[in-house]
């Protein structure tokens, strides 16, 4: 197989995993490529529909403001985002505060391998949250370097695919949340997704962001066992409804990725969840009745057989 085979071979497979775009899509993607410096996709606001992109032309002022802001001298905030994002990130952060969805950006919540996590502001002062994929993931980069063999012909076609990969992600983040949202189930409101960066209802106050489930159960278990049960009870609900109503398997659901906010367990990092017709889905959605299981027993709720959880939960009982 030539090397070029190779590397269209695997872009193509992980492109399938994050719901390949259509044609129309790519075209558009490509455009954008060529024409990066001139051009910006649309921001994808709740309601709105994907499809209706338009591509409008980054003002001057955007860029003038971008000058504006380095000078600042409370820019933390922009050394943060400048040290560890590239300038297209930099330049959608700028992009969501001219369209008025961020008003400034504080402090970081949560450096992850993938994404990081910030506390911001809207214009009107309320908490947000502010998630941003890195584009330059050492890790996500490793993994496809063995296809490559440094040519940099395919370097170019591989740091594209990634970077179109990464704002697929971003995207199926932001769907998802809505997906779950309307099934009823409690997770953070999408507020707006562009490019990498996606924007959502901040969970917690004052910046202060709420505890995870792991971290009300560790080092000391900070509550007794009706309350783990209730809370048990509702994330067993979530999970039936995730599958049945939003036809979602979360394929990461775990006491890392359950908050615990106003008495009520949220849950969040649904950038992975996958449709139940998905291939992997049955097996996603058995580890992830694995996980809860495991964690709720674990602060001694009586957790039901995972035959039975797996039965409800599909529908089969
Ligand atoms: N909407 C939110 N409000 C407050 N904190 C959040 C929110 N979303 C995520 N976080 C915090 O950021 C951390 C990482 O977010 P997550 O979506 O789990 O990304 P990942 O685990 O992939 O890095 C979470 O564990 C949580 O502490
Ligand atoms: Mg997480």
């Amino acid at each position: 197989m030539t090397e070029e085979k190779k590397v269209e071979e695997i872009m193509t497979k992980v492109e399938e995993e994050v719901q390949k775009p259509s044609e129309e899509e790519v075209q558009k993607e490509e455009v954008v490529e060529e024409e990066e410096e001139e051009t910006l996709e649309p921001l994808v606001e709740e309601g709105e529909e994907e499809e209706e992109k338009v591509k409008e032309p980054i003002p001057k002022e955007l860029v003038q403001r971008r000058r504006f802001l380095k000078r600042q001298k409370d820019k933390d905030l922009f050394e943060t985002v400048e040290e560890v994002f590239d300038m297209s990130t930099q330049m959608a952060v700028y992009e969501l505060m001219r369209r008025g969805v961020i008003g400034e950006l504080l402090g970081t919540i949560s450096a992850g391998k993938e994404a990081r996590v910030f506390c911001a502001k809207d214009p009107e002062g309320n908490d947000i949250a502010v998630k941003i994929y890195l584009t330059s993931t050492a890790e996500f980069r490793k993994s496809i370097r063995k296809y490559i063999i440094g040519d940099p012909r395919f370097e170019q076609i591989a740091n594209r695919g990634l970077r179109r990969l990464i704002y697929a992600w971003a995207r199926k983040e932001f769907r998802n949340l809505k997906r779950m949202m309307q099934a009823g189930i409690r997770v953070p409101k999408p507020i707006a997704v562009y490019k990498n960066v996606l924007v959502m209802e901040f969970i917690g106050e004052g910046c202060r962001r709420a505890p995870l489930l792991v971290e009300l159960a560790k080092p000391k278990n900070q509550l007794d066992v009706e309350e783990w049960t209730k809370i048990f009870n509702t994330v067993y609900d979530y999970m039936v409804k995730m599958y049945q109503k939003a036809k979602l398997v979360h394929a990461d659901l775990n006491e890392y990725n359950i908050m615990y906010w106003k008495e009520e367990p949220v849950i969040i990092d649904v950038s992975q969840a996958v449709p139940i017709s998905h291939p992997y889905a049955d097996e996603f959605l058995r580890h992830d009745i694995q996980q809860i299981r495991r964690f709720f027993s674990s602060v001694g709720v009586e957790v039901p057989s995972f035959a039975e959880m797996y039965a409800k939960i599909t529908g089969l009982e």
